[in-house]
């Protein structure tokens, strides 16, 4: 039988990486394949390449033993490909229905007929075992129901061979568990798909075999039964992980953070706790449970009630008065929030920093030396790829832009540090990194509220853990009480 796709010697260079070099692999039908790899190992833009976003340098593809070679997103549709991207894409202000139909192509005949076309979104929902409100915009759904909108919008073009990029990285352990059943269905039936991740215990869940790319080259193929979670780390980095952080006790100091009844519409309804000098707070929860609120008052993005002092004196109303203040945030959302995409790595480093010395300069002009010297360090230490501080954010892979965000956090030095997410997306290794730079950061006296929804991030940084549900704190641990079934159960509202 032929495969479902087969790839050989693909290449791409762009100006400063070679993205994939020579990478040969093979999908077969009613399998999942894992693809992984470092961040900038180069797997997005492979599979750009397989559903026609960009055009290859070099190498050959076949689809079901047929050649191919897209021009375009409307090729790759055609031959049964479908894909939910890193970054989703569907048009906001549009209900689901009419993202479902838009981009098709005007000869066919669900092009206008949202009638027909609502009958079949409603019968491919059924076979595939979820739901998704036909009639809502895109604007007013949460992250998990907008990745079953880019799914449902790749079967509805009848895709037969799917490529999801980084899905799970915005949804719950429940989510994630649908979606894991979906696919197995989906593959069940035939089908085939490529399923990229960072997260490799889910990788060794769903997946049937794993290949592993290292700087734009095939590493290997693993039969995921025959593989573990270390030897899967060691072949992606090259090197020994440590997947546990090594942290010895806080030695909490003075009270830096310190927030009673705070609310904040719509979802936060009145927290009260304190965070100290030189100790990592955690929160846990499913996302959607008032921890943004939380963050965006904290961070003067957000208008809030209750009482929010920072180092005793009430915290400024605005973000840039709190940024001033020496309160770093690492935003959930790195594109709406943490970065000008079309910035250089350089303007970038030290946004939000501008007005201040060392980088506003003589009679105000930007200081472009202590620019270049602070973006510098900033890729240098946090191992940002490519190392360049002039390329703009945009041309960063998903993982190493977070690495900037975070970089950009810690190096200017804060007394606080709000981190939302802070290593959503990025590699084991990278993982590893950050959570030690956290750690030591803390030793230095740093306070830290860390927002995850992540529990094996919470366990391993938490000197205390939070867990908050329905905009209410429900109870707090210490990371010796909190097993996953005590925090499972708070997490879902169900106090002791
Ligand atoms: N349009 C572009 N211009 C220049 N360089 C690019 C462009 N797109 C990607 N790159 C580079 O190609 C390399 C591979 O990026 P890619 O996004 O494929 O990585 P990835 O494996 O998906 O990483 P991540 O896990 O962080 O998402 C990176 O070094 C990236 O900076
Ligand atoms: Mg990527």
């Amino acid at each position: 039988m032929s495969k479902a796709l087969l790839l050989k010697d693909i290449t791409k260079r762009f100006p400063l990486v070679l993205a994939n070099d020579r990478i040969s692999l093979d999908l077969e039908w009613g399998e999942v394949l894992a693809l992984v790899g470092e961040n900038g190992a180069g797997k997005s833009t492979l599979m750009k390449i397989v559903y026609g976003l960009q055009p290859a340098d070099e190498g050959e593809m076949w689809v079901d033993g047929k050649p191919y070679k897209p021009r375009s997103p409307q090729d790759a549709i055609r031959a049964g490909i479908g894909m939910v991207h890193q970054h989703f894409m569907l048009v906001e202000p549009f209900t689901v229905l009419e993202n479902l139909v838009l981009g098709l192509e005007p000869g066919s005949p669900l092009f206008l007929n949202l009638e027909m076309a609502r009958e079949k979104a409603q019968r491919l929902m059924e076979e595939l075992g979820f739901q998704v409100p036909l009639d809502e915009k895109i604007e007013n759904l949460p992250v998990g129901l907008q990745q079953r909108v880019e799914i449902l919008k790749a079967l509805y073009r009848e895709a037969r061979i799917l490529i999801l990029d980084e899905p799970t990285a915005v949804l719950t352990p429940q989510e994630a568990e649908e979606l894991f059943r979906f696919l197995r269905t989906y593959v069940a039936k035939g089908n085939a798909v490529i399923f990229i991740s960072h997260k490799l215990k889910e990788v060794l869940e769903v997946s049937d075999r794993i290949t592993v790319v290292r700087d734009g080259r095939v590493v290997g193929t693993v039969r995921t039964e025959e593989t573990t979670l270390e030897a899967l780390a060691r072949m992606m980095v090259g090197r020994e992980v440590v997947l546990r952080v090594e942290k010895g006790p806080a030695r909490p100091k003075e009270v830096v953070l310190e927030v009673e009844g705070l609310e904040a519409p719509p979802r936060l309804k009145g927290v009260s706790f304190s965070v100290r000098a030189g100790e990592i707070v955690g929160i846990a929860g499913v996302e959607g449970n008032g921890q943004t609120e939380l963050v965006e008052a904290l961070t003067g993005l957000r208008r809030y009630r209750g009482v929010a002092r920072y180092l005793g004196k009430p915290l400024p109303p605005s973000a840039r008065e709190v940024r001033a203040l020496l309160v770093s945030h690492i935003p959930e959302d790195r594109l709406a929030r943490g970065l000008v995409l079309d910035f250089s790595v350089r303007e970038n480093a030290i946004l939000g920093d501008q007005h201040r010395p060392p980088f506003r300069g003589f009679l105000g002009f930007l200081d472009e030396g202590a620019m270049e010297a602070h973006a510098r360090a900033l890729v240098e230490e946090f191992d940002v790829r490519p190392r360049s501080t002039e390329l703009s954010a945009r041309r960063f892979s998903g993982g190493n832009q977070q690495k900037i965000v975070v970089g950009r956090e810690l190096l200017r030095g804060p007394r606080l540090l709000i981190a939302a997410q802070p290593t959503r997306g990025v590699d084991v290794g990278a993982i590893e990194f950050i959570h030690k730079e956290l750690v030591a950061a803390r030793d230095r006296g740093l306070a830290v509220l860390l927002v995850s929804a992540d529990l094996s991030e919470i366990l391993a940084l938490s000197d205390r853990i939070l867990v908050m549900y329905g905009g209410r704190i429900m109870g707090e641990l210490t990371p010796q009480e909190a097993t996953e079934e005590r925090l499972g159960l708070l997490m879902a509202g169900i106090s002791a």
